[in-house]
């Protein structure tokens, strides 16, 4: 377990205690385990590999985008999902080949397909008719034949929150599932884009296998459609989605995922792959923070030195994160029930409502919120004049500062103020 409690030192991550971290580095402050990362990178591959299941897989790096994160799964041999250009530069600088890229997203400029297509990157994931037209024109003035599939909506409901659903009719994403068949017949005939496959994703957070098994069975009736209209499906990618246990929710195995793939997919004879974000990142990371303040009332306010604008989730999503007392005594000191909140003045700054802590929380204690290495620290903003929050690696009880705290010197460094405001009235 990445988490364990010491006697004399409180709550560790990997093994090194969060106090030394936060006197040394200050709060709030991101924390990624990277013997977590690469734990979980390994047993997912490991799924697959046990039933001689070939996958390509590639880390949604939307979850977590950090040069550290990108390195560590460089190594493990994950290639990326990415949705932007920005995703795809900081691919690229961490040495991920453009052979390991997939490019997702219902909205890609001129300038990032291009970008797409003089990097030879794997295939680019169509999400409507008029974007493949436009890779076509874009592939054919850079005088390159682009890789593309065509991403589908099943319209499965994949059972999640409505607002990481994506799968559904009515959601904007993908391709209609009744025309993605004759649209691939068209496609087949553009002379700069060349069709490798479909592409889905169902949503986020999957608990069951259900919606999996059904979205894939779509798929797979998708691909032999295909096939029977004459043309080639050489690939199926199958998206991310597989969910992970903040609470007490029963969390799917890698293994269920990979069987149902091998169940629905493995018998086409196509190459597949994965995209999984929230499974490989949630777990490796906390946001360590302290308590400003307690406020007593009805209900006892919690005041913690993080804030919405760092860890968004709760407020977005109403989003469960399990909130932990760094002292030692912080597992066995009798609880009360408190709100716990952030200092930005909105009322939805709340990370948790009626939480148990210890019933002596007070000013200076340190609390870890779990599991946030998911669509974590890349969701932060500096809403309120709050800086970007430090990041930390911790890796087999060495640790070090990944990413400086931002300063608000930094925030200014970047505005401007045009001279004719100042000039005549100062
Ligand atoms: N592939 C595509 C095309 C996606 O849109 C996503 C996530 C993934 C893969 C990775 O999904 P995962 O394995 O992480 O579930 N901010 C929300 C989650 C948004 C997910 C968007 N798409 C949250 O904090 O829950």
């Amino acid at each position: 377990p990445s988490l364990t409690m010491d006697a004399r030192d409180g709550l560790l991550f990997e093994g090194v205690p969060l106090h030394v971290i936060a006197a040394a580095v200050g709060t709030p402050c991101w924390i990624t385990g990277a013997e977590t990362l690469r734990h979980r990178a390994k047993a997912l591959r490991a799924a697959f590999e046990a039933r001689n299941l070939p996958v390509n897989l590639h880390f949604a790096m939307k979850s977590q985008d950090h040069q550290a994160t990108l390195t560590i799964l460089r190594q493990c041999g994950y290639g990326v999902d990415i949705v932007s250009g920005g995703e795809m530069q900081r691919a690229l600088h961490a040495g991920i080949q453009p052979s390991g890229i997939v490019f997702s997203g219902v909205g890609k400029s001129d300038a990032e397909l291009r970008a797409a297509i003089e990097h030879d990157i794997a295939q680019v994931n169509v999400e409507s008719v008029e974007e493949l037209y436009r890779l076509d024109e874009i592939a054919r003035a850079c005088g390159r034949v682009a890789r593309a599939a065509l991403r589908v909506n099943p319209d499965v409901d994949a059972d999640t929150h409505d607002k990481i659903s994506t799968g559904r009719a009515g959601d904007k994403f993908g391709i209609e599932h009744r025309r993605a068949v004759a649209l691939y017949g068209e496609a087949a005939r553009l002379k700069n884009v060349r069709l490798v496959g479909l592409a889905v994703h169902l949503g986020s957070q999957m608990l069951t296998a259900g919606p999996f098994r059904e979205g894939y069975m779509r798929l797979a009736d998708m691909v032999r459609e295909i096939r029977a209209a004459g043309h080639t499906v050489e690939a199926v990618d199958c998206g991310g989605g597989l969910g992970i246990r903040y609470r007490d929710e029963i969390a799917p195995s890698p293994d269920m995922l990979a069987g149902v793939i091998a169940e629905t997919l493995g018998d086409l004879d196509v190459r597949l792959s994965i995209e999984p974000g929230r499974w490989l990142s949630a777990p490796t990371g906390l946001l360590l923070t302290r308590v400003i303040e307690t406020k007593a009332g009805n209900p006892d306010f919690v005041v913690l030195d993080a804030a919405m604008n760092d860890l968004a989730r709760p407020s977005l999503y109403e989003s469960w994160h399990g909130i932990m007392p760094v002292a030692p005594n912080g597992l066995t000191s009798p609880t009360k029930l408190w709100d716990i909140v952030g200092p930005v003045c909105e009322s939805s700054d709340i990370f948790a409502r009626d939480r148990a802590l210890p019933a002596d929380t007070k000013r200076g204690d340190l609390i870890a919120l779990l599991d946030t290495g998911a669509y974590g620290a890349v969701m932060s903003s500096t809403y309120n004049s709050r800086p970007f929050a430090a990041q930390v690696l911790i890796d087999n009880g060495k640790w070090d500062i990944i990413r400086q705290r931002q300063s608000v010197a930094d925030l200014i460094a970047a505005e401007t103020v045009p001279e004719w405001l100042t000039a005549a009235r100062n």
